[in-house]
């Protein structure tokens, strides 16, 4: 049993929980996941490790209430026990020295790419972080990435808060900028790793992407979370998150994603109705 230390929203839908999590924080490296049990029937729910305190033996989730597995996830409180977290799951991000790094977080994207661009930073990169929210309500740990990046550049998608656009519409101006850009890791919403891919693309600019496909068992068992990387299978579990987002078939990944919408929504309205829309 994992305890919930802290448990509170960072914005519409988003939520924030500290673990007492003393094994998992020990090894925690950043670009790895847990997967999350709330009772013994639950479904298993990966989450990125947003943050870990080796000393205070805690890891951070931050997770975005989809449906019925993150509502009740996001219904527990503080002194409340988790039935089980796995992990750390998946391969640690590649961290290289002395490079120019742009770093893209998109909506809940932004927390995977905390410990990242905080590694980057502590190795002498030089991070630009490119931070994207739906509007002003959504902002979240502003500070905390400004603390580990060179720069920070904001965009809201209405513009009621930085600058009006997406992340896109930023990275292109870095683009034009004519600065030297040695990689560029971007996480969040598939659509949104797609379109930065596509952009880095016509200027051959290595980007990462770390992807959330469909898990499951999250250690390379039921195969849920296949993927086609460099027309290849491959186990997000097991062979990422993290891959070269030039060689991923995205349309495949999102089609996947998909898979069970009518299901989920039944599943998760059947539960509401049972707790009474709680
Ligand atoms: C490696 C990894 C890291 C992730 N990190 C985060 C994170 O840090 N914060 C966050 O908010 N979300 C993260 N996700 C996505 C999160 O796991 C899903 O939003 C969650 O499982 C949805 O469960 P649900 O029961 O609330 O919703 P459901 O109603 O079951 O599903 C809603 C949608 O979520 C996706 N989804 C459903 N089940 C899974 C599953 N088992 N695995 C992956 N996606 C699923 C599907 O697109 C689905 O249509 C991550 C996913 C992966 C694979
Ligand atoms: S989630 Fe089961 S093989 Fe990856």
């Amino acid at each position: 049993m994992i305890k919930i230390i802290e448990k509170y929203k960072l914005g519409p839908g988003m939520n924030f929980a500290l673990l007492d999590a003393p094994l998992i924080a020990e090894s925690a490296e950043p670009g790895q996941f847990v997967i999350v049990t709330i009772d013994e029937k639950s479904e298993r729910i990966p989450l990125t490790i947003a943050d870990f305190d080796r000393e205070n033996k805690t890891i951070s989730i931050v997770f975005q209430e989809m449906g019925k597995g993150t509502h009740r996830l996001a219904n527990m409180q503080a002194g409340d026990f988790l039935y089980g977290v796995l992990g750390p799951q998946g391969n640690p991000s590649v961290i290289h020295e002395n490079k120019d790094v742009i770093i893209i977080g998109g909506g809940i994207g932004i927390a995977p790419v905390f410990p990242i661009a905080r590694k980057l930073t502590a190795h002498g990169n030089r991070v630009t972080s490119i931070i994207g929210y739906r509007n002003k309500d959504y902002v979240f740990w502003e500070d905390k990435m400004n603390a580990v990046s060179s720069s920070l550049l904001i965009a809201t998608n209405d513009g009621s808060y930085g600058e009006k656009g997406f992340v896109t519409d930023l990275l292109k101006k870095e683009i034009e900028s004519g600065k030297n850009i040695d990689e560029v890791i971007a996480i969040g919403p598939p659509i949104m790793m797609k379109a930065v891919s596509d952009m880095t693309r016509e200027h051959s600019i290595k980007t990462i992407v770390s992807l959330n496909s469909l898990m499951v068992c999250g250690m390379g068992m039921c195969g849920a979370c296949r993927v086609t990387v460099n027309n290849e299978i491959k186990f997000t579990c097991m062979d990422g998150p993290e891959f070269d987002a030039h060689q991923v078939d995205f349309n495949e990944l999102m089609q996947r994603l998909g898979t069970y919408k009518n299901d989920e929504q039944k599943c998760f309205e059947d539960w509401q109705e049972e707790n009474n829309g709680c």
